[in-house]
């Protein structure tokens, strides 16, 4: 009984394999951020051992994604142990999560073709695997930051309103990990009242649930750190750590137009959108970001450290930072 079960399930699971690259529904939903292929890492080759071990895990993650919002596989011994996980935002629903890990596991096989260790970040998600253990470690990179280029409500006052709310929720994403049926995952909707104007602000925090609470709060504390140093005059934006996430969005309420229409006034923090692709290579692909409801315009940047690879030009009004695997790691 158990075995014809599993043999169905093997027999499902290639199906969706077969399947998987029809599944633009699903796809077209996501939003890809960014994927590492580590350089620095081992490499291995076609049908190794490490090759098989790591579909086994990418396979298993994939199952298992329909069934919470965090899981994790190891299969192999030394030195063709692979070990994985995925950590899917706590604010979408378990299709959704199980959509994004099942893409996201076949994207990061198909495009990391002999690293030992990669990322891969979706807005909705993040995958990982590699020949080291990374349980229970706060890794501060890579990490992926998407931004508005357009401004916050109340600019003057804003960087130190979100960086309150930030404090607010680290100390709430920690003390309290039964708050909500997702593990160290709060969300905060709060209607900012100012002399300026007001606004909503709504925003999230979560580990990954291998974490303890002492490092759940570090890997918060840095993420807030860069997202802060990035973007704090932005409307909206969203960092995505290896083992934490946080994401805020501010929509004013009073007279202002919402700001699509025109561009945001020039500044030093949105570097000029009007560069030519350099390498576009090392950027995600455009597709996803033409979506019409984002509309304005959008620029990637890709930052190694202090050095930025490339840029490109699309039609959404959004930025990436990106930090790959650079100095201090
Ligand atoms: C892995 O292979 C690439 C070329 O495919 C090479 O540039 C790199 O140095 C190799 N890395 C290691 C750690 O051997
Ligand atoms: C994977 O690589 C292909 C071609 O190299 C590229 O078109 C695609 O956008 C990449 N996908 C991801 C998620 O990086
Ligand atoms: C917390 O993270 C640090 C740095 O990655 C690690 O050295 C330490 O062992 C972790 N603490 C626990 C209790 O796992
Ligand atoms: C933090 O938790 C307290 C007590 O439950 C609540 O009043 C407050 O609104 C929460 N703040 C955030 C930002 O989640
Ligand atoms: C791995 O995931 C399982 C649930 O899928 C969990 O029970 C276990 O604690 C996890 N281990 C680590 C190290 O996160
Ligand atoms: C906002 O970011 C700027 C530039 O990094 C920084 O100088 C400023 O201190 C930040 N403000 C707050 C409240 O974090």
């Amino acid at each position: 009984m158990i075995q014809s079960f599993s043999s169905l399930f093997c027999f499902l699971s290639l199906l969706s394999l077969l399947f998987s690259t029809s599944q633009t529904m699903s796809q077209a939903d996501l939003i890809h951020m960014s994927t590492f292929c580590n350089q620095f890492s081992d490499n291995f080759t076609q049908a190794s051992a490490y090759e098989a071990n790591r579909d086994i895990v990418l396979t298993s993650l994939r199952l298992r994604s329909s069934l919470g919002s965090y899981s994790n596989a190891t299969t192999g011994i030394t030195p063709d142990i692979v070990r994985g996980m995925f950590l899917c935002r706590g604010d979408i629903s378990l299709s959704s999560c199980s959509d994004c890990v099942q893409t996201a596991t076949l994207e990061i096989s198909r495009n990391c073709t002999h690293q030992k260790e990669a990322f891969i970040f979706y807005e909705e998600c993040m995958v990982r695997y590699s020949d080291s253990s990374f349980f229970s470690l706060v890794d501060e990179r890579p990490y992926i930051i998407r931004y508005s280029l357009s401004y916050a409500p109340n600019l003057d006052r804003f960087p130190q309103t979100l960086s309150d709310k930030m404090d607010e929720l680290i100390i709430n994403a920690t003390s309290s990990p039964s708050l909500s049926s997702t593990p160290y995952f709060v969300e905060s909707e709060e209607r900012v009242k100012q002399f300026e104007g007001s606004f909503d602000l709504d925003s999230l925090a979560q580990c990954s649930p291998d974490l303890d609470p002492r490092n759940c709060t570090t890997c918060l504390k840095l993420a807030v750190k860069e997202m802060l140093e990035c973007c704090n005059q932005s409307r909206w934006a969203q960092i995505f750590t290896p083992k934490c996430l946080l994401r805020y969005e501010a929509t004013a309420l009073s007279s202002p137009p919402p700001p699509s229409p025109s561009p945001p006034p020039p500044s030093p923090l949105f570097s000029p959108p009007s560069l030519l692709p350099t390498t576009p290579s090392l950027v995600p692909s455009p597709p996803f970001f033409m979506r019409p409801s984002f509309g304005g315009s959008f620029s990637i940047n890709a930052i190694n450290g202090n050095e930025i690879f490339g840029r490109i030009f699309i039609a959404v009004m959004t930025a990436y930072v990106l930090t790959l695997f650079g100095v201090g790691m």
